[in-house]
């Protein structure tokens, strides 16, 4: 089977199409015939040599955590799934016995990993951290509901919004990003989000934006927050200079929940007003399986529909990293196997 691995961590010209043995399942596993699968700015970090998890030891390494597809066999044992289901995987990957995953939420667990092996032909996977994929959704979009929009729901619910709460979202047209601003809309908020692109706010303005600021700078999009009004939480999946901005536009007692990086993993911030303001910064990485599975049934009951900017053959991986790298897309960037 075909895989689009990363041979070096150089950015997107790192990866290359190479043949790997397919596997037969082991006790407890299901073999996945992969049809699409979502990249994540996390599998860009590792590309770009940008994270501790992969070093020049470990190549060549086959990313990708937001698998969808057709179960070609399972091992011993798995009786939650067969031959043939059309299926979603939880991509968190939990020891099962700390506290955390006893009393929840599973997120939390002490030894919390991630499984990465999606981008390409065939995923082996634990198989009960597969979900049954209703016919009515595609694995396009499958793909592109688990990293994503399983932080972005763990996120809101973190920061515990709710109807008629407004939103702040710097940089509302990624993944993350765009994955906050239609959960806010689907839990009665409003929302208000930044990009350096007028035409990317106006896609994400069609989809539930309600309040778009084309800026980058912290001190004018706090001028525009500003004559919008005081935000309830802010989702702050950029971190840089972004979080001192999040905690000065949040109203008293605000909520910014943090899940990323982007802008930079160090934040300078004024501690004064975040206790005279009764302020709360909350860390949320990924989500719970049962998160998944709620955003799953929303997609098929209508009320979610996950963005994707654009799909990728497998053999075009790179330019599904270039196009994320260079800021050129809305939405999820999805590799169909
Ligand atoms: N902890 C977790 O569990 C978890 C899970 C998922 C993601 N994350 C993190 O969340 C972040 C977003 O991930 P993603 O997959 O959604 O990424 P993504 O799709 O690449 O996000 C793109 C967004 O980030 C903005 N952006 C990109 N570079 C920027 C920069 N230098 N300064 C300011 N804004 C910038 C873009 O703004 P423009 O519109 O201006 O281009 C766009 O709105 C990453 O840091 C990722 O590691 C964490
Ligand atoms: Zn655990």
């Amino acid at each position: 089977m075909r895989a689009a691995a990363f041979t070096e961590l150089v950015g997107p010209k790192g990866v290359s199409i190479v043949e790997r043995p397919t596997h037969e399942p082991g006790p407890g596993e299901a073999v996945v015939d992969v049809r699409a699968c979502s990249i994540n700015r996390h599998d860009l970090w590792i590309l770009d040599g940008d994270s501790a998890m992969v070093s020049g030891d470990n190549l060549p390494f086959v990313s990708g955590l937001d698998v969808a597809g057709e179960i070609r066999a399972v091992g011993d044992g798995v009786s939650t799934v067969d031959p043939g289901d059309r299926v979603v995987l939880c991509p968190n990957e939990t020891c099962g016995h700390c506290r955390f995953c006893r009393e929840g939420p599973e997120n939390l667990c002490e030894s919390f990993s991630l499984f990465h092996g999606g981008l390409a032909e065939e995923a082996t996977v634990p198989a009960d951290r597969l979900l049954a994929l209703p016919d009515s959704v595609e694995f396009t979009t499958a793909a592109a509901i688990p990293t994503a929009y399983m932080t972005a729901y763990h996120m809101l619910r973190r920061a515990e919004v709710g109807p008629t709460d407004l939103v702040f979202v710097p940089g509302a047209t990624g993944g993350v990003g765009v994955a906050c601003v239609q959960l806010a809309d689907v839990l009665g908020a409003n929302s208000i989000g930044t990009s350096s692109s007028a035409e990317k706010l106006a896609t994400v303005e069609e989809m539930g934006l309600d309040h778009g600021i084309e800026a980058t700078d912290p001190d004018t999009i706090q001028a525009a927050v500003e004559q919008i009004g005081e935000p309830d939480a802010a989702m702050n999946h950029l971190g840089g200079e972004y979080t001192d901005l999040g905690l000065s536009v949040m109203r008293r007692g605000g909520r910014m929940a943090v899940c990323g990086r982007t802008a930079g993993g160090t934040s300078e911030i004024g501690i004064t007003g975040l206790f005279l303001g009764h302020k709360q910064i909350i860390g949320s990485t990924m989500g719970t399986q049962q998160d998944l599975q709620r955003l799953v049934d929303l997609t098929a009951a209508g009320e979610l529909a996950p963005k994707i900017d654009d799909t990728y053959p497998l053999e075009e991986t790179a330019d599904a990293f270039r196009a994320m790298k260079e800021r050129d897309s809305v939405g999820k960037l999805v590799v169909t196997a």
